[in-house]
């Protein structure tokens, strides 16, 4: 009999994770990397949330919580839904985890049935269909190419829709390709939607606020209100807030689903941690000012970086209009030799060539469902991904054939 239980080999260890780990595994050994594929911000998190972090801590808040939330924050994540999103949800229709992750694999976890049907778009956050997985459901694919600009059609929905889909997954701004879909993007899926009631909608709006050029968010349950009672409006405050080590996301949705995944929650974590939620009322309550500081600094990146890897031979850049991310197709490199007479067969040797020849950690579009393409994070130094750029140059004019 083997030790570890069946559902363990359907899953696959985060990719993007152990990027980020070999990277500064290759830097402690000494060797000069420069690692693009952290998904968090670089900004260290505001002094105003920290201040609230060790106020929680000295007032005695160091005990446990309410499974799913304070009062306090719940309250918080209310005001936030209410004044930023135009949804209206009770305490009771709020969730607080450690971590969006934890959201996502409590709803999951709580509803998916063996076999049952989640559609992810790809390319895709690598662990949607790792949890869907673990959850016993089967993750169903639809291809959103670059010259789809990454999204999903109303057309492409259906076609993937069959009896046994449980839930659709939406994530926009996207992480891996920055895309962001508009109001009339969503409502064409909506429309889809309505005439499938048996389908959950989970709205992962981690990303919603770092857009630019004057881009508007727009999330599916308030485009279209006939999908509020099946929507599930995931957020957290990793990404906005600097808070990625803080371990808070949290969810708005339908009081039953809701206190599902309590149950869920109250047999494998019990709360997040007490100080992190006081920090994270002061995050949802406090001054935003520094949101758009960190996005002025994020377009510039995003600007200099496809800029420069445009000018690269065998490359090919969109301009994301969201999140930290650029999702450039290396079709060209496809084929080609390295100076060591390694061919480059896809895109993970196309990474494994960086990172060996030149030292760049980039993740490879296989891990995240849509290849040939990698993904690189900009929430990095201007000076480091200049560096990085030059470095990929070097490595894409050094293939042969
Ligand atoms: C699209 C998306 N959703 C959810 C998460 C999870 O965030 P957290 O770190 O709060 O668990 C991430 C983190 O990378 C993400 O990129």
């Amino acid at each position: 009999m083997s030790f570890l239980a069946e559902r363990l080999g359907r899953i696959k260890p985060s990719p993007t994770i152990a990027v980020t780990q070999k990277a500064r595994d290759l830097k402690a050994a000494g060797r000069d990397v420069i690692g693009l594929g952290a998904g968090e911000p670089d900004f260290d998190t505001p002094d105003n949330i920290k201040e609230a972090a060790i106020a929680a801590i000295k007032r005695g808040d160091t005990k446990y919580t309410a499974v799913d939330g304070t009062d306090a924050l719940k309250a918080a994540i209310c005001g936030k839904f209410r004044r930023e999103n135009k949804l209206d949800y009770k305490p009771d229709q709020i969730t607080v985890s450690s971590g969006g992750k934890q959201v996502i694999f409590n709803a999951l976890l709580a509803t998916v049935q063996e076999g049952d049907e989640v559609i992810v778009p790809a390319p895709y956050w690598v662990s949607y269909p790792d949890i869907a997985l673990l959850c016993g459901g089967k993750p169903v694919v639809v291809n959103c190419p670059q010259n789809n600009r990454f999204k999903m059609r109303a057309e492409d929905l259906e076609a993937a829709i069959t009896p046994k889909t449980k839930w659709l997954i939406l994530n926009s701004p996207s992480n891996p390709t920055g895309a962001v879909y508009s109001a009339a993007e969503l409502k064409a899926l909506a429309d889809v939607l309505v005439r499938h009631p048996q389908i959950w909608i989970l709205s992962d709006d981690m990303y919603e606020h770092l857009l630019y050029d004057g881009v508007k968010f727009a999330t599916i349950a308030a485009v279209e209100p006939k999908l509020y009672e099946r929507t599930l409006t995931m957020n957290g405050v990793s990404k906005a807030y600097c808070m990625t080590g803080w371990r808070i996301g949290y969810g708005g949705g339908p009081a039953p689903l809701i206190k599902a995944m309590a149950k869920v929650q109250s047999q494998s974590t019990t709360n997040p941690s007490s100080i992190s939620q006081a920090a994270a009322v002061e995050a949802l309550n406090g001054p935003q000012g520094f949101i758009a500081v960190h996005n002025e600094k994020f377009r510039e990146r995003r600007d200099m970086v496809v800029a420069m890897l445009n000018q690269v031979r065998g490359l090919a850049c969109d301009k994301p209009d969201g999140a930290f991310y650029v999702y450039p197709s290396c079709a060209g490199a496809i084929g080609k030799k390295t100076p060591q007479g390694k061919t480059i067969a896809n895109d993970d040797d196309f990474v494994t060539y960086l990172l060996e020849a030149e030292g760049v950690a980039a993740v490879q579009g296989s891990a995240f469902g849509l290849s040939p393409h990698f993904r690189i994070s900009y929430a990095t130094s201007s000076e480091a991904l200049r560096d990085a750029c030059t470095r990929i140059k070097r490595a894409c004019e050094a293939l042969k054939g």
